[in-house]
C-alpha cells in the first residue's frame, strides 16, 4: 500500500465512520439476538427430533473398523494414500499444521490492499485448490467403500469367499491387497505360505488374538478358504483356474 493510497483510505474510513453506528451496543445486540436465536432452534431441534444413538458400544469386539465422521474424510484419505509409513505423520499432522500456520500468518504476509479476488491471482489460486484438494479427497473417503471391502479383483468363482473374508472382519488385523491393518500377517500371498487345510485350521483354532471362526456356517468357511488359498501373490493363482478343489 502505498502512501497516496493510504490516504485515501483513511479519508474514507473517517467518512463511513461518522455515517456509522458503534460496535457496541448495536453490533452486540443484534450477534445476541441472533445467538438466542440459534440456540433455541438447536435446543428444539434436539427435543423434537432427538439425536441418532448408533448401537451400543460393544468393549469386546475385535472386528469393528472405525470410520471417521464426514468431515475427517479429506484427512482419513490422505492416510489412506499416503502408503510409507515414515511419510505418515508428516501427510497427517504436518501438512494440515503449516496449512494453520500459514492461514495466520496470511495477513501479515499478503499486505496487499486489494480485496477483489481477480486482483489476488496467487491467494484466490491457493484457495481455490486448497477446497479443491479437500473436496476431492473427502468424495474418494466417502466413496472408498466400507472398510470391510477388499478392493482386488479374483476369479469369479472367488468372489463369494472374498466378500465374506471382507464382511467377516479380518480386515481389523489382516491385510489383504491395498486395504486391512497390520496387527495381524498379511494374508495377500496366504495361498502361497498356507495349503486349505492348515488355513481351515487356523480358523477354527487360531492363536490369540485373532478370535476363532469356528462357528461360522459351514458354506461360507469353505469360500473363505477356497479364496485364501487362491492368493498366491503376484496375479498369479488370482485369475488362474486354480483346478484345485481338494483341502
Ligand atoms: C483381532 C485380530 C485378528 C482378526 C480379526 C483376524 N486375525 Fe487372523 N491372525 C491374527 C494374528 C495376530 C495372527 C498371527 C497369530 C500367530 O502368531 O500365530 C493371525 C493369523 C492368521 C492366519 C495365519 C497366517 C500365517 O501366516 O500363518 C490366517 C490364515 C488368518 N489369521 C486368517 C484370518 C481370517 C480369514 C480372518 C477373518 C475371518 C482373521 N484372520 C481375523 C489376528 C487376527
Amino acid at each position: 500500500m502505498n502512501q497516496r493510497e493510504k490516504e485515501e483510505y483513511l479519508r474514507e474510513y473517517a467518512l463511513l465512520k461518522q455515517k456509522g453506528k458503534p460496535f457496541f451496543p448495536y453490533a452486540v445486540a443484534k450477534d445476541a439476538v441472533m445467538m438466542v436465536v440459534v440456540m433455541v432452534v438447536i435446543i428444539a431441534m434436539s427435543i423434537v427430533l432427538g439425536a441418532e444413538l448408533g448401537p451400543k458400544a460393544d468393549p469386546t469386539t475385535t472386528t469393528y473398523v472405525p470410520r471417521p465422521e464426514w468431515y475427517f474424510f479429506f484427512l482419513f484419505e490422505l492416510l489412506r494414500v499416503i502408503k510409507p509409513p515414515e511419510l505418515v505423520p508428516f501427510a497427517t499432522i504436518g501438512v494440515p499444521t503449516i496449512c494453520m500456520i500459514m492461514l495466520f500468518l496470511l495477513p501479515f504476509i499478503d499486505r496487499g490492499p486489494e480485496r477483489r479476488p481477480e486482483r489476488r491471482p496467487i491467494a484466490t489460486l491457493a484457495g481455490i485448490l486448497v477446497i479443491f484438494s479437500m473436496g476431492y479427497l473427502t468424495y474418494l473417503g466417502a466413496a472408498a467403500g466400507s472398510p470391510n471391502l477388499i478392493e482386488m479383483e479374483v476369479a469369479p468363482e472367488y468372489e463369494q469367499g472374498k466378500v465374506v473374508v471382507a464382511q467377516s472382519g479380518c480386515l481389523a488385523c489382516h491385510k489383504i491387497g491395498e486395504n486391512g491393518g497390520d496387527l495381524g500377517p498379511h494374508l495377500t500371498e496366504i495361498g502361497a505360505v498356507l495349503d486349505k487345510g492348515a488355513i481351515r485350521r487356523t480358523l477354527d483354532n487360531p492363536t490369540a488374538p485373532m478370535p476363532s471362526f469356528a462357528s461360522l456356517p459351514e458354506d461360507k468357511k469353505t469360500a473363505m478358504v477356497e479364496f485364501l488359498a487362491s492368493l498366491k501373490g503376484e496375479d498369479e493363482g488370482r485369475t488362474q483356474n486354480d483346478s484345485g478343489k481338494e483341502g
